[in-house]
């Protein structure tokens, strides 16, 4: 029998992942099939009529069907680009979201005017946001806890292989920090109502419990972050959270007396994604 060719795998595995109703079948087939060879993707899309060896095909084969078992593509490939860098990434944290790359843009907007805030991100998972703020923002001092063990050594990992020093520390919120010691605090917390968790796909039921479930309504975490935040934050300091699409009036009325503003920001897609509050400053 003839040797598949890496092209006929790559036709076979995007119709595989289709029927899977995988949401990027093209995408993931090329991204995996590069990656059981040690190719870029784009080396795959020149190497069709490559014959692949038994061996080969057997590698493959094992990546395809986790992948078709709604194994997170990130957890194989054990990597995923957040802004400009490669983080590490397993079941021990949340997967980072495209959209959440955004929460570090809206930081360095909010706090553009100074030249060294004190910004402390809560829930930091694998480190992305955090790891983020502090690589491109030199100057900032920047810190991140969580309140799972695990998330905080995949952290602190990704911290050490990427050279960025960034204190990650174990915390429930806010817990712990000194009234009106920080100028943004800045999160996405768990958010999903618990009663939505059982019905959530395979893939995202792959992340952690604690990463998902915000409790009753998902507003749990972050009515408590918005409360707390509130007595930490310096004057004119910025709470920046993120939510989901449906939960913009109802993050925005978490912030009453003692807010100067709030209000909700969409992501690129144009849906309510993001809590942007601004503690009275001290002469208002
Ligand atoms: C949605 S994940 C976000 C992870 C990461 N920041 C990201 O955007 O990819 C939420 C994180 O909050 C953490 N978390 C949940 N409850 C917490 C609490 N009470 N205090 C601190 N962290 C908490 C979870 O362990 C999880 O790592």
């Amino acid at each position: 029998m003839s040797l598949p060719s890496l092209g006929d795998l790559l036709r076979k595995t995007e119709e595989f992942f289709q029927r899977k109703e995988i949401e990027n079948p093209r995408g993931d087939a090329r991204r995996l099939l590069a990656h059981g060879l040690g190719l870029t993707p784009m080396q795959v899309m020149l190497q069709f009529d490559r014959p692949l060896t038994d061996p080969e095909v057997a590698v493959l084969r094992e990546l395809v069907s986790r992948r078709g078992r709604g194994e997170p593509l990130q957890h194989i490939l054990g990597v995923v680009g957040f802004r400009h860098l490669e983080i590490r990434c397993d079941a021990r944290a949340l997967v980072p979201r495209p959209e959440t790359e955004q929460l570090v843009d809206l930081a360095q907007e909010k706090l553009a005017h100074l030249d060294t805030p004190r910004v402390h991100e809560v829930g930091v998972g694998t480190g992305c946001v955090a790891l983020s703020m502090r690589h491109e923002k030199a100057k900032w001092r920047v810190t991140g806890s969580d309140l799972s063990p695990d998330a905080l050594a995949l952290a602190r990992h990704n911290a050490q292989l990427l050279g960025i020093w960034t204190p990650f520390l174990r915390m429930d919120l806010l817990d712990g920090f000194l009234p009106e010691s920080l100028d943004a605090v800045v999160s996405n917390p768990p958010y999903i109502a618990s009663s939505e968790i059982p019905g959530l796909s395979a893939e995202v039921r792959c992340d952690p419990l604690l990463a998902l479930d915000g409790g009753k309504d998902g507003l749990v975490v972050v009515a408590r972050l918005a409360e707390q935040a509130l007595r930490i934050l310096k004057p004119g300091g910025w709470l920046l959270v993120e939510h989901g699409h449906d939960q913009g009036p109802s993050s925005v009325s978490l912030c009453g007396e003692g807010w100067a503003q709030a209000a909700t920001v969409p992501d690129l897609a144009g849906l309510d994604r993001f809590l942007v509050a601004q503690k009275r400053p001290a002469s208002l």
